[in-house]
Parts: structure tokens; C-alpha cells; sequence
């Protein structure tokens, strides 16, 4: 079944080196506009899968369409349409940013000159294009990476772990570019990572791949509510314990998960508060904890890591 909203799916992709199965089976399926973070830890499989979604190197099984079409027949057209950064991206060293992308515009036979001006605006290097790559930060660097991805206009950008190495400046900083490249331009990005709360702030949805096999594909929504901290309110009369919070405190996001239980995602910090107050109203409390996973908790959990 081909779907247009799809930009990218898989189906039982599987990569085998040898006997050794380092991608088992992935479906993925990434929509038009999606940041999609591509999350797991070193080793899971990220940058193979990533290869061959690329053409890179040749899946064992399985299929991948692109665009809605197979990646068999018309792969070059399709993979032209992709832009990608692979690991750490290599430049010429001595040369300037703008000496750089022209060598890579010709070498793919790109057309004009403007649209090298324009990628280093997009990517924030326009002030710095005629400095030594040499004498380029880290972070200056990523960005020229994507700057040369960008160069031909792609629809979708592949970019494997984009900030490996970068200051929590430089983080955030790229972060804002792929946020401003899926908005303002409607390009879909993959990102992959092994940092949950890095994937958490930028992707609207999140794959998680472990020893090769893809846990879940979630979006930033279910991700967020999954990972929310609650109190767990043990009481004598939930019915009356609500009616009291609201009353009290306009409390409005809660539920009764079960008789006797209440589950509250606001005040957190009050317990005391909330104690006395229900307390005064003839409610007796039986406990109040804070609860629920943290990113890196919610991780582990699915992964079994310990
Ligand atoms: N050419 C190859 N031959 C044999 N095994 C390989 C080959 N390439 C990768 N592997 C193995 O496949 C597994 C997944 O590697 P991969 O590089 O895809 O992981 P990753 O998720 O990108 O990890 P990292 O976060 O460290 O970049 C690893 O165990 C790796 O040793
Ligand atoms: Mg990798």
C-alpha cells in the first residue's frame, strides 16, 4: 500500500553481517513535516539502519519506500530528494566554507552559485563563509555539514547523531535550525541519538530502536504523558476528594485511576497543602506520593536495561 503522507517507511527491514543480525525487522514510517527522532543506545543499529535508508549499503531483507515509491526501480530519483550527514561529516580543512560547498556543488553538478549564499544564511554561517574550515568550531562545523546537505534542496534530511560533541550552546542552537527548516521550509528530518531528553525537545515523534529491533514508535504527546510525574493521592472518598481540590485548590488535571486513588499532575510540589486541605474537609489521607518515570527511567524500562 503506497501512502503520499509517508515520506519514509520500512517494511521488515533487516541487516545480517555474517551471522550476526544487527537490524531484525524494522518498520518504520515517518510523515511529511515529521522531526523524527531516531533514539537508541551505542550499538543499537542506528547508523546501519540509516545507511541503508540511504542506499548506502544494501539491506539483507525488507523493503523501504521513499517517497511512496520502492527504493528499487527509481532509486536515484528518490535518493535525490534526500539530504544526509552520515557520523562526522569531512571537509577540506584549508579551505573556506564557501571553497567547500563549491567543490561539493560541482562534484553532484548542482546548479547555481546563489544557492550556496542562501544555505549558509539558513545554517547561521553567512558572516563566517570565507573563514578557514580549519578555524571552525565544532558546532560551525555541524553546521556546514547541513548547510552541504541542504545544498540541493532536499525534501528529506537524514542526519546521524547532529550534535555528538557539541556544547549545550551549540545543542540548542541546531536544535532551533532543524525546528526552523520542518516549520518554515516543510522539510522532514530524521535525527538520531542516543540522548532520550535531547530526541524529547526537538522530534514530534520518536523511534526507539534497541539491539536492532525498533521498541516503539511514539508520539512526542504519548511520550510526554508516559513520562509525567504525578501525585498519587490515597484517600478515604475519591468522589469527595476531587470535588474538594477543585473547590479549594482548582485543581483540573486529575483522575481516579481506582476507588480510593486519585491522580493529580499539578500542585506537586504541595503535598502538605493538599494534605491540610483535605484533611480540614473531613477526607482522610492515607498517602500522597510522588510518582511516574523520568525520561531516563522510561528508557530503561522499555530497553530492560538496569
Ligand atoms: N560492517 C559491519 N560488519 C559487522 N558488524 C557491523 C558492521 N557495521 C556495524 N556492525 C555492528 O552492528 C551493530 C550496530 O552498529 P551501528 O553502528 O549501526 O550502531 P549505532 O546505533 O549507530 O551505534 P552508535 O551510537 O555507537 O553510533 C554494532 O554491534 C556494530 O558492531
Ligand atoms: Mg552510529
Amino acid at each position: 500500500m503506497i501512502t503520499l503522507d509517508y515520506v519514509l517507511r520500512t517494511y521488515h527491514l533487516t541487516k545480517r553481517y555474517k551471522d550476526k543480525v544487527v537490524v531484525h525487522d524494522l518498520n518504520m514510517n515517518i510523515k511529511a513535516g515529521d522531526i523524527y527522532g531516531f533514539l537508541g543506545q551505542n550499538g543499537a543499529g542506528k547508523t546501519t539502519t540509516l545507511r541503508m535508508l540511504m542506499g548506502l549499503i544494501r539491506p539483507s531483507s525488507g523493503e523501504i519506500e521513499l517517497f511512496g515509491t520502492g527504493l528499487n526501480g527509481n532509486k536515484n530519483k528518490a535518493l535525490e530528494r534526500i539530504g544526509a550527514i552520515i557520523e562526522y561529516p569531512g571537509f577540506y580543512l584549508n579551505l573556506s566554507a564557501v571553497d567547500n560547498l563549491g567543490i561539493h556543488r560541482r562534484l553532484m553538478g548542482m546548479g547555481n552559485k546563489e544557492c550556496m549564499d542562501e544555505v549558509l544564511t539558513t545554517v547561521g554561517l553567512h558572516d563566517a563563509k570565507h573563514q578557514k574550515v580549519k578555524n571552525y568550531s565544532l558546532g560551525m562545523k555541524q553546521r556546514l555539514g547541513i548547510a552541504r546537505a541542504l545544498l540541493h534542496r532536499p525534501e528529506l534530511l537524514i542526519l546521524d547523531e547532529p550534535t555528538n560533541g557539541l556544547d549545550p550552546g551549540g545543542i540548542k542552537e541546531i536544535r532551533q535550525l532543524f525546528l526552523d527548516l520542518a516549520k518554515q521550509r516543510g522539510i522532514t528530518i530524521i535525527i538520531s541519538s542516543h540522548l532520550l531528553n535531547e530526541i524529547e525537545q526537538v522530534a514530534n515523534r520518536v523511534g526507539i530502536i534497541h539491539q536492532g529491533k525498533l521498541l516503539e514508535e511514539i508520539d512526542h504527546e504519548t511520550l510526554q504523558k508516559r513520562t509525567r510525574h504525578y501525585l498519587e493521592i490515597k484517600v478515604t472518598d475519591e468522589q469527595r476528594a476531587a470535588y474538594v481540590l477543585e473547590q479549594k485548590l482548582g485543581v483540573t488535571d486529575y483522575f481516579v485511576t481506582e476507588p480510593g486513588i486519585l491522580r493529580l499532575y499539578e500542585h506537586l510540589d504541595q503535598s502538605t497543602k493538599i494534605n491540610l486541605t483535605l484533611t480540614n474537609n473531613g477526607i482522610g489521607v492515607k498517602e500522597i506520593a510522588l510518582s511516574g518515570d523520568n525520561l531516563e527511567d522510561y528508557f530503561l524500562k522499555i530497553t530492560g536495561g538496569e
